[in-house]
């Protein structure tokens, strides 16, 4: 037989095949494909805001791509499955013991983790909505049922949340500051609704926005975790450290809640160029302050303008703004987009457009100016 001879001809079969149809799951087959935010395309000699992914406008700084380069010399090796020594260095950041940290490739594969670990088929995964659109994919990976609970006034109901638990939830996702809607909870009242929440059902507080919240006095999630052991806090380098392309986020939690969590985890998911890029952006989290507050005064800056030009401007604290549009969410994103700035349409609810550099926030108040000439914005 020649060493050319075709597939077909090694089975002795003379046509090709048709395509399977492979059965799936059925909650697998229900899942919509999560959807990016538009990146800003192919140049077309116009200037583009890319506003649609909450992405830092920032390249990562020289320390973090040299620690980056340095390990990509190791990169025949396996890298630490435990991320030793990155964990404990975001124990010490975080001032919690190192059997408290779990890292995974994004915050989003914690949260994977978390939700498999916990809630199977028939049971319940319970979150606010609208929020992060991670959530619905989560609970159709576990064969789950959603239960979204509407946000009033753009912000949790955590008293309906609380109401909304039945035998059947097992876990239960808080998104805090919220995206899209950017509001913010307060210590005290997450305290109260985790008061209504059985013992044995975890509760992840999903701070990817944390380091955006500038409110004085603001007192953190993490101080809740002593008082309920069932809490489970995330967070990221994607989005105040800029390290989105490097797929990087950690977990803090009670030990044996990090060890339920860790049981699905895939071994070796967190690259050993993430592991090295995370240490030193930490190591740099002091330059981290004047991005942030860059950052913060570009959020002001955008919301105060469309609200001036009569946008239902929501008061958040991520590094977005969110315009509650509702149904006319995709007319106002496609007008902004002839205007170069790409938001995210979240119909029927609203608009997000992410602070990018001051510039493409000026082309964003810009563009928000033409399209209210345009067309009445108010929503
Ligand atoms: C609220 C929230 N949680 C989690 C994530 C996932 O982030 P990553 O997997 O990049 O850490 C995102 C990303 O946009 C988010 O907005």
């Amino acid at each position: 037989m020649s060493v050319n001879a075709s597939a077909s001809q090694l089975t002795n079969d003379p046509s090709p095949r048709a395509p399977a149809a492979v059965r799936m799951r059925p909650s697998i087959a229900t899942i919509q494909p999560y959807k990016p935010g538009k990146p800003a395309g192919a140049a077309t000699g116009k200037r583009i805001a890319a506003l649609a992914s909450n992405e830092m406008p920032f390249a990562p700084s020289p320390a973090v791509r040299e620690a980056i380069a340095q390990a990509a010399a190791g990169l025949n090796r396996y890298p630490d499955p435990h991320a030793t020594a990155l964990r404990e260095r975001i124990a010490t950041a975080n001032g919690v013991d190192v059997d408290r940290v779990a890292v995974g490739a994004g915050s989003m594969i914690l949260l994977q983790q978390a939700v498999l670990s916990t809630t199977g088929e028939g049971d319940e995964l319970l979150y606010a909505w609208p929020s992060f659109e991670g959530y619905p994919l989560l609970a159709s990976l576990a064969g789950a049922r959603a239960v979204g609970v509407p946000l009033i006034d753009a912000r949790h109901d955590l008293p309906a949340m609380a109401d909304a638990i039945s035998d059947r939830t097992r876990c239960i996702l808080v998104c805090n500051p919220n995206n899209p809607t950017g509001t913010l909870l307060g210590r005290d009242e997450i305290a109260a609704f985790l008061a209504r929440v059985p013992s044995d059902r975890l509760v992840i507080l999903d701070e990817a926005y944390r380091e955006f919240v500038d409110e004085p006095g603001y007192r953190d999630a993490l101080t809740l975790l002593d008082e309920f052991p069932n809490v489970a806090v995330t967070r990221t380098f994607s989005k105040a450290y800029g390290l989105a392309g490097l797929r990087i986020g950690y977990c803090i939690a009670a030990p044996d809640v990090i060890a339920t969590i860790r049981r699905s985890h895939i071994p070796f998911n967190v690259t050993a160029l993430a592991q090295a890029g995370a240490m030193a952006a930490l190591d740099g989290a002091g330059e981290l302050h004047e991005r942030l507050a860059e950052l913060s005064a570009g959020r002001r800056r955008l919301a105060a303008h469309a609200r001036a030009l009569g946008y239902p401007v929501v008061d958040g604290y991520g590094n977005f703004v969110w315009l509650a549009l509702g149904e006319r969410a995709p007319q106002i994103s496609a007008l902004l987009e002839a205007e170069g700035v790409i938001s995210r349409a979240l119909p029927p609810f609203g608009t997000r457009i992410s602070v990018g550099t001051p510039e493409d926030v000026d082309h964003a108040m810009q563009a928000l100016e033409q399209v209210a000439s345009a067309a009445e914005p108010a929503g």
